[in-house]
């Protein structure tokens, strides 16, 4: 072969784009559901694009650890949802909502957006930049793993509400939700770590 490196290029990118890449290679769902929980955002707030680390009007930025959560939203056949809504919500680096239902004490974060939504794109794609929440306590044998909440809608599908888990997270183990779900369910649920450190996590939907 001429130029080997180049091919390898070549393969590395095919992989890329032709890898279904959810759930060891094989599509499964839909995404299981899990509740909605008490803190959905109920105050309308300006800035909800993929960037959760800042605030518009505002100059700092989002306490905790940033990272980058990619993925696609699919159907049961593994083919990409266009335009569908993904709404998110989550916890600050604390574990504290910004909702008037809230009990956790712990500080609020001024630059952390907190809430976002955003359209997946021709490949079904979409992207979130924010901070990994803190875990939070519900009761006195119960702490919430980090955990982001999604509502991922498209007309023609079933609505799917669930939580995404972070990896190597050993809260993830002993959580009530997390842990009545079966392996398999699990394994939907939890994002998977990217190389360079950025996650992926797709949410497949099923038809009406
Ligand atoms: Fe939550």
């Amino acid at each position: 072969m001429k130029n080997p490196k180049r091919r390898q290029v070549i393969h590395a990118g095919l992989a890329t784009l032709v890898a279904p890449a959810v759930f060891g290679g094989k599509v499964k769902g839909p995404t299981p559901d899990e509740i909605e929980g008490p803190f959905y955002p109920l105050t309308p707030q300006a800035d909800q694009d993929f960037d959760l680390t800042r605030v518009q009007g505002k100059n700092g930025r989002a306490l905790g650890e940033a990272v980058v959560i990619a993925g696609r939203i699919l159907d049961v056949d593994g083919q990409p949802i266009t335009g569908a809504t993904v709404d998110i919500w989550q916890a600050n680096a604390a574990g504290r909502y910004r909702h008037p239902h809230e009990t956790n004490t712990a500080p609020l974060d001024p630059n952390f957006q907190g809430w976002a939504i955003v359209q997946s794109g021709q490949d079904g794609g979409f992207k979130f930049k924010t901070i990994i929440p803190g875990a939070y306590p519900v009761s006195k044998d119960w702490t919430r793993p980090p955990h982001i909440h999604f509502k991922v809608s498209k007309t023609g599908f079933h609505e799917v509400t669930t939580q995404m888990y972070f990896p190597e997270q050993i809260l993830n183990d002993v959580d009530k939700l997390l842990q009545s779900k079966t392996p398999e369910e699990q394994g939907m649920m939890v994002a998977q770590k990217n190389d360079d450190g950025t996650l992926r996590y797709d949410v497949v939907l099923a038809k009406v």
